[in-house]
């Protein structure tokens, strides 16, 4: 009896264990209560997925597992109100918290990393508790959430690939120390009093930030896609060591009364400064020496861009004040030049801009200008190509420095290998045309006033 007791006992321990294995394996594990629980507690390493039941208990206090080789997904519950674990600690896939009314109480204090992290529509927990050293993701998306700051979250990670902070709209401060951001940032749609400081962030692919109050990128050296502020109030938005853009640089309705990007070289797109009620000034782009085109619409009244050598396409300026238009000469605009003035002031009228005409676009404007000539224009166009190829050993402008010591700069190296690869790819027109460099007017065989409209407008934007 005794002995047949001790046989099944040790059958049952076997099962046992043998169920433990096989459930710190399973691909998707569903919890719904205490026992669902139970079972998982003697994994420390679980792979699969583990989802939190729709209708869950409202406590979830989950011990014992510190790695899950997967997503971790608590979904479309409005009974949870706490998710608890001491002991987790890595989750190498997904973490989604999405649709949890009720959700009060997040504590994780040993979370460290996880692939993506993403908050969809739950409510600011009033508990949180996630320990604040060496936090890393590869993602971080946080949308539609009461976050009043973010949780607790300090994301401390070398290098994460996207960030995307939007619809939040009581979020008042957003302070993670990244260093790289291989993909895009975008952060929208935040409180208006949003403070976004990014302390050590180097590089980002992609930035677009709107609404908000004040924007910080002390270390921002180099965006090599669009850079977009937009609606934020602070007069000063503030990115001193940023060098180069390797498409737009769109600040439209900003508070902003001085730039402070004075490291600034080039911008491969257009630069797009609009609606700023209080910018009359570029003072703080005193090194902006290359940009693929230029907007300015607003309060002007000195556009003077000291090192500026060339807009490789168009520059359209209306001015609401008193403006010099020879602040930009039109020698250094290779596609149209259109400026507005509600005052003009010009003493070198020869020098000066392309008449106003307040019913056409640059663009239309320059086709007008350059139309009877633009059949005669492509074939000195198609001439010069084959003209620029055949003269390799090119005496080189003063410019070309610059731009060399600009493409020094490693925006390429952010990311992967692939993601390099495809950065090149992307950018490839833009960084090549610009290396190889376009002609100068003057050297253009058998053109006159200005050849360079037959250029296509928007050849740098990299939309
Ligand atoms: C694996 O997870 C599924 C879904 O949660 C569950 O039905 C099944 O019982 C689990 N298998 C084991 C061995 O625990
Ligand atoms: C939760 O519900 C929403 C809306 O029905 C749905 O789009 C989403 O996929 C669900 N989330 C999960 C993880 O199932
Ligand atoms: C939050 O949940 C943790 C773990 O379940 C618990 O220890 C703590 O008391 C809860 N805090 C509050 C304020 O309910
Ligand atoms: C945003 O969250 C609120 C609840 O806070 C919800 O009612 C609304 O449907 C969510 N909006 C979207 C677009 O998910
Ligand atoms: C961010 O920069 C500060 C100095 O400004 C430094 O003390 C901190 O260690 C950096 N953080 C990370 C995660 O590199
Ligand atoms: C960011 O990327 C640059 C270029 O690849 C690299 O030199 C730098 O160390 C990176 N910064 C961090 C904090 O990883
Ligand atoms: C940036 O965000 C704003 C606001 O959400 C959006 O309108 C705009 O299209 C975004 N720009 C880019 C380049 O993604
Ligand atoms: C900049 O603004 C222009 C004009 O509104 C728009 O076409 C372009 O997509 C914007 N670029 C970025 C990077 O936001
Ligand atoms: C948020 O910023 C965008 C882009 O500048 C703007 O179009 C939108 O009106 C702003 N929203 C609010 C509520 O200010
Ligand atoms: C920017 O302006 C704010 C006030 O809006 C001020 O507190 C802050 O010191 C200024 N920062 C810089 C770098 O000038
Ligand atoms: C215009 O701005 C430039 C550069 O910031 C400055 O050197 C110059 O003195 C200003 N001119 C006037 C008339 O204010
Ligand atoms: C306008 O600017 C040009 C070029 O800087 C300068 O030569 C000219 O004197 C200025 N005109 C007036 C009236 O200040």
């Amino acid at each position: 009896m005794l002995a047949r007791e001790l046989v099944f006992s040790a059958v049952v321990l076997g099962i046992q264990f043998l169920l433990c294995t096989a459930q710190c394996n399973n691909a998707t594990t569903t919890l719904r209560d205490a026992a669902d629980i139970t079972q998982l507690a003697s994994c420390k390493t679980f792979t699969g997925a583990i989802v939190v039941a729709t209708d869950s208990a409202a406590v979830m206090d989950i011990p014992g597992l510190e790695t899950v080789q997967g997503d971790f997904i608590a979904a479309n519950n409005s009974l949870l109100t706490t998710l608890s674990s001491s002991t987790f600690s890595v989750i190498t896939g997904t973490v989604l918290f999405q649709n949890l009314p009720f959700l009060t109480n997040l504590t994780l204090p040993n979370w460290i990393s996880s692939g993506t992290l993403h908050f969809d529509t739950v409510p600011e927990p009033t508990v949180h508790d996630f320990q604040q050293n060496g936090q890393q993701v590869n993602n971080l998306i946080v949308r539609n959430t009461t976050f009043d700051f973010l949780a607790g979250l300090a994301l401390q990670g070398a290098q994460m690939d996207t960030l995307k902070i939007v619809d939040n709209p009581f979020l008042q401060i957003i302070n993670l120390q990244m260093g790289n951001i291989s993909q895009s940032a975008t952060i929208t749609g935040s409180s208006a009093d949003l403070v976004v400081m990014l302390p050590n962030l180097t590089y980002a692919y992609e930035l677009n930030i709107s609404n908000g109050s004040q924007v910080v990128l002390p270390r921002l050296q180099a965006v090599n896609g669009g850079m977009s502020i937009g609606s934020i109030k602070s007069p000063n938005i503030s990115a001193p060591a940023l060098t180069f853009v390797g498409g737009d640089l769109n600040i439209t309705d900003s508070g902003l009364s001085e730039l402070n990007m004075n490291e600034l070289v080039n911008v491969q797109g257009s630069m797009n400064l609009v609606e700023n009620a209080q910018l009359a000034d570029l003072s703080g782009l005193s090194s902006l020496s290359v940009v693929g085109g230029l907007n300015l619409v607003g309060p002007f009244s000195n556009t003077t861009l000291p090192s500026l050598r060339r807009v490789q396409g168009n520059a359209i300026i209306e001015s609401t004040q008193a403006l010099n238009c020879s602040d930009i000469s039109s020698t250094l605009v290779q596609g149209s030049y259109v400026c507005h003035a509600a005052v003009s002031i010009s003493a070198n009228p020869s020098n000066a801009a392309v008449p106003p005409d307040h019913g056409l676009t640059g663009g239309a404007i320059g086709g007008i200008v350059v139309g009877i000539i633009a059949a005669l224009a492509l074939l000195a166009a198609g001439t010069m190509i084959l003209y620029r190829r055949q003269r390799g050993g090119v005496q080189e402008p003063p410019q070309q420095q610059e731009q060399s010591k600009v493409f020094e700069n490693p925006v390429h190296e952010v990311g992967t290998e692939q993601r390099r690869r495809d950065a090149a790819e992307k950018d490839g027109n833009a960084i090549f045309e610009m290396r190889d460099r376009w002609p100068d007017r003057g050297e253009l065989p058998g053109s006159q006033a200005r050849p360079n409209r037959v250029r296509p407008e928007k050849r740098y934007e990299l939309s």
